[in-house]
């Protein structure tokens, strides 16, 4: 390198040193600019980079460092050494852009808290420890012919350990799904048009016509979370992909060996036929359209044309109304959803909790611990009252709360799961859950749950299982309550948190 350009890159490694080290001591806006969220956002997928690289180069350098020491080693291997140079300079470069990200971030006032700050000083002090192991590489003088150069590969030792550890504490510090995209601005806009808005012969038969059949009458048991039978239909090639049996769910022109056609046109009383008997099953017209659809190649890119056959016509015909209408319901539901998830996020924020969409259970929500922790009492679930019938999961594990917390959450009667480990809770309230008909399972590790208060479970109709591992309980009163329960899992196990 001409020390021309080494001159300007300790300028740039001074300078970048000097701005990131203010990070920790600037103050935090009330409002920040959106733009500056949206950019900070891309942290999460931009520190993959510096990770790989900076540890790339300590590899390298320790591979050079070996080939020094060892001229005639045994194993054959290329120089390596030409290659540190460009290595620590694309480390430093990456690692700055994350770490300014991360900065964005974190003004965003989104995260806060003990491990957000020491994640935050984390990355200071990994660009100061890159930086100064740069600065010595390049500095003339600094790397003299000697073997080991202690100032430059002791910080870039460093550095190697910083990226570990605030990696670590940064995975530690829980992100929800829509993370990266809930601020992007163009994302609403890529939602696909309404049917209605298409000309009839724009129609895809496939993804306008039936994909609403299946999303309304099979997808409540074929998807992600709920795969019955191993099949997914959430799109087309999840379809394809077929299920357990192995069976072609569509042979084109042939409805007849198509799986998914069998299975809708099985007598209603056949152990196969699809949807169950006790769900709402699919109406002539839709299972016509299905079989032309199948006749015509089943192709997922067909139009419907402006000259379908009559019989297609005059089937639309009644089709089409019902599903512009159902069309325009769900768009209300979901922007009512949505408007809905914005309410609970705030009172989130208000109470020290994480209130969330449940994706297992579409409409409905979960409640969670913020990391770190608030603190949380009986006062704070008597806020989520007013919102009871929304949840279906509750995990409060280490919370201030006690058996009167029962009672508000008596109230909730779609819950399925509760998490109340480490918590106050002796059991005595765990009466007031006997009309939770949904609730599968509880966890009381750690708990106060004693003797008397375990008993209590005889009320609760629907439970399937109660962890209750170093609660107060006896081993003796367990041992009977299971006998008198046989068909709940009394467990001395931890158990999950969600
Ligand atoms: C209430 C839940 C439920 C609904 C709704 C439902 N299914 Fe199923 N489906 C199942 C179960 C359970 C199985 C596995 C048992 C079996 O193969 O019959 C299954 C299996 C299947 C299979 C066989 C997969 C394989 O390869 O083994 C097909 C095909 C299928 N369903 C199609 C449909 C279609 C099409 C619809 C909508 C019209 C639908 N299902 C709606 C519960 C459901």
């Amino acid at each position: 390198m001409s020390s021309r350009y080494k001159v300007l890159l300790v300028i740039f490694l001074i300078g970048t040193t000097l701005v990131v080290g203010s990070f920790p001591f600037l103050p935090v806006p009330e409002e920040p600019a959106g733009i500056l969220v949206f950019l900070g956002r891309f942290h999460p997928v931009l520190l993959h980079f510096p990770i790989v690289l900076i540890l790339l180069t300590l590899i390298f350098e320790g591979l050079s460092v070996y080939q020094k020491w060892s001229p005639d080693n045994k194993i054959k291997l290329p120089n390596v050494a030409p290659l540190v140079g460009p290595l620590l300079l694309v480390s430093a470069i990456t690692t700055l852009i994350t770490v300014i990200g991360g900065y964005l971030l974190f003004r965003s006032g989104e995260y806060q808290g003990e491990l957000v700050s020491q994640h935050l000083w984390g990355g200071v002090l990994l660009i100061i420890a890159l930086n100064s192991a740069a600065f010595f590489y390049w500095w003339p003088g600094a790397k003299k012919s000697n073997k080991i150069q202690a100032p430059y590969q002791g910080f870039l030792f460093l550095a190697g350990a910083l990226v570990i550890i605030t990696s670590h504490i940064g995975g530690t510090i829980t992100h929800g799904q829509d993370f990266l995209t809930e601020h992007m601005p163009s994302l609403k806009a890529m939602k696909p048009a309404p049917v209605e808005q298409k000309e009839p012969a724009e129609l895809l038969v496939f993804q306008d016509l039936i994909m609403p059949i299946i999303e309304d009458k099979c997808q409540s048991c074929h998807n992600q979370y709920k795969t019955k039978g191993g099949l997914i239909m959430t799109s087309f090639s999840s379809l394809m992909k077929g299920g357990d049996s192995e069976k072609p769910m569509l042979v084109p022109s042939q409805p007849a060996d198509s799986e998914l056609f069998h299975r809708i046109t099985l007598p209603d009383d056949h152990d196969d036929k699809m949807p169950p008997p006790e769900k709402k099953q699919l109406n002539q017209e839709e299972v016509d359209l299905i079989k032309w659809w199948i006749d015509q190649g089943a192709d997922d890119n067909m139009l419907l044309g402006s000259s379908p056959p009559d019989t297609i016509t005059q089937l639309l015909e009644n089709y089409l109304p019902r599903l512009f209408q159902s069309e325009r319901l769900k768009m209300r539901q979901e922007q009512e959803l949505e408007s809905l998830a914005k309410e609970l996020a705030e009172l989130g924020d208000e109470t020290g909790l994480v209130i969330e969409l449940d994706p297992e259970n579409r409409g409905f929500f979960t409640i969670s611990m913020q990391m770190p922790p608030a603190s949380i009492t009986n006062h704070t679930v008597t806020e989520l009252t007013p919102y009871a019938p929304l949840f279906t999961k509750i995990s409060l594990p280490g919370a201030d709360i006690n058996d009167d917390a029962l009672f508000e959450i008596g109230k909730m009667k779609n819950l399925k799961n509760l998490y109340l480990p480490k918590t106050c809770v002796t059991g005595e309230g765990l009466a007031y859950l006997k009309d939770l008909d949904q609730l599968e399972s509880i966890n009381l590790s750690n708990s106060e749950l004693n003797n008397q208060g375990v008993l209590n479970l005889i009320h609760l109709p629907s439970v399937e299982e109660v962890y209750v591992w170093g609660a107060e309980t006896d081993t003796l009163v367990l041992k009977a309550l299971r006998t008198f329960l046989p068909e709940v899992k009394i467990l001395e196990e931890e158990g999950a948190y969600f």
